[in-house]
């Protein structure tokens, strides 16, 4: 099972937005919404545009450069060109610091 990382202090994080962060090699993109705080890889799985320059409307990224979008709660594609599921991550919140597991 993979180990939970801290990652940054929970009061860090742009609220309703996307804050992008870096753990060992890769950029991670958290997303902090009413219901939770939800992770993916930084890079759009279409072209590898960056998400967290994209933009953050509830549950939904949309991606800046071709505005394909994906719910940040699975990774589901929800709009095109964006085909295949976002690559997510577990989190939490442990004493004030957001953890995922990666
Ligand atoms: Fe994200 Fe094309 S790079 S939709």
């Amino acid at each position: 099972e993979k180990p939970w990382r801290d990652v940054i202090k929970a009061t860090r994080l742009e609220k309703n937005w996307v804050t992008r962060v870096e753990i060992g090699p890769r950029l991670i993109a958290l997303y902090d919404t009413p219901s939770g705080i939800y992770a993916s890889l930084a890079l759009c799985n279409h072209g590898g545009a960056d998400l967290c320059d994209g933009y953050f409307d509830g549950h939904v990224i949309e991606c800046p450069l071709h505005q394909g979008a994906f719910d940040v709660r699975d990774g589901t594609p929800v709009s095109a060109p964006a085909t295949r599921v976002m690559r997510v991550f577990e989190t939490r919140v442990e004493n004030g610091m957001v953890q995922v597991r990666i």
